[in-house]
């Protein structure tokens, strides 16, 4: 046997132990690459072949193609062997819950205003609109606040750079949805059952209970022989279907220009069932919203006899509802953009 012979004999051998022991595709590539690359060590053994004296070429030549073309034969045997062990190693759990695709939800403060539209649509209200940069005229004076009355401090606001003709500032941002009753009355007259849901302003240093912008729902319902007692049948069902439960209301006179009597609603405290907490400042009530009579004077801006008709009125702060509703202890959360909070609704 030549020596050419002999080295084609033992690279083989030396080929095909390597190739059964590749314990993966990337070493069976690697092993292509070392033996039959461009520059590989059988690859260039095959080119000396072309090189043989003529009589020594025919066979070693015949030789040397029936090497290469077993240790192909092998290597597709071994990839294809390979190729199979990952499909039998690999562990597939049908079961395993996918890859979560990340979406969006509303914001919680959007789900209540939802909710408290939804529960006051289905007992006949109207959802009614009315505009955040408001006349002096609808934001006080026809809600029977004058100009020099005192109660404007409770509600000083921002005031925008706009005088009318006797030189006074007659825009301010609205500084409850009040502004919406009068608005209400002109457009529909009576009766009127609706409620207003929005964004107001105040001058207010921000503090875990107060902000200087905040959203109010205000409900109006406008009829003949309206009393307290449709007030709190409408907020008792208000509080129930918000609240999932029952509670308990009771009234404290309360000042407000535009209603007679007025009243400050108070609502048993949901977070202790009334024995007391942190929240409810340990009294067992929480204050919920302002409420009252349509005064007269209210009812006659909006164009309607209040001889023949009478009505209810009372506005809050969603995020006051919001609060109760979740049990969250800082109004400034809502509006901070935080994440971490956001997610939790
Ligand atoms: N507008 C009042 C406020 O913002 C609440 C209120 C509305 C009171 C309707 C009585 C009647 O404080």
């Amino acid at each position: 046997m030549t020596s050419m012979k002999n080295k084609l004999q033992n690279l083989k051998q030396e080929i095909l132990e390597r190739l059964e022991k590749a314990a993966d595709i990337l070493q069976l590539q690697e092993l292509e690459e070392k033996y039959l690359g461009r520059k590989g060590e059988l690859t260039l053994l095959l080119k000396e072949v072309g090189n043989l004296p003529a009589a020594e070429r025919k066979e070693t030549g015949k030789l040397a193609n029936e090497i290469r073309t077993e240790i192909k034969q092998k290597l597709i045997e071994i990839k294809k062997k390979l190729d199979k062990n990952i499909h039998n190693d690999e562990f597939f759990d049908a079961t395993l819950p996918g890859t979560k695709i990340a979406s969006g939800h509303l914001h919680p403060l959007t789900q209540v205003q939802r909710d408290l539209e939804k529960i006051f649509s289905s007992m006949g209200f109207m959802i009614l609109d009315g505009p955040e940069l408001e006349s002096d005229y609808y934001n006080f004076e026809a809600l029977n606040i004058p100009k020099s009355h005192p109660a404007r401090d409770m509600q000083d606001t921002f005031y925008i750079n706009h005088k009318n003709k006797q030189g006074e500032y007659d825009m301010v941002m609205r500084t409850h949805t009040s502004n919406v009753q009068v608005r209400a009355m002109e457009k529909y007259g009576a009766p009127l059952r609706g409620v207003a849901l929005g964004k107001i302003y105040r001058n207010e240093a921000t503090d875990q209970r107060h902000e200087h912008t905040f959203y109010q729902i205000e409900g109006l319902m406008v009829d003949k022989d309206i009393s307290i007692a449709h007030l709190m049948a409408v907020l008792r069902e208000m509080f129930k279907r918000l609240f999932d439960q029952s509670a308990n209301i009771r009234l404290r006179p309360g000042f407000f220009s535009f209603v007679e009597p007025g009243v400050e609603v108070e609502m048993s405290c949901l977070l202790c069932k009334g024995k007391g907490c942190p929240v409810c400042k340990r009294t067992g009530w929480v204050e919920m919203l302002g409420a009252g009579l349509v005064h007269p004077n209210v009812l006659r801006a909006g164009g309607i006899d209040s001889k023949i008709y009478s009505g209810f009125a009372f506005g809050t702060g969603i995020e006051r509802l919001a609060m109760m509703k979740y049990g969250i202890d800082d109004i400034r959360l809502f509006h901070s953009g935080d994440l971490y909070f956001l997610k939790q609704f």
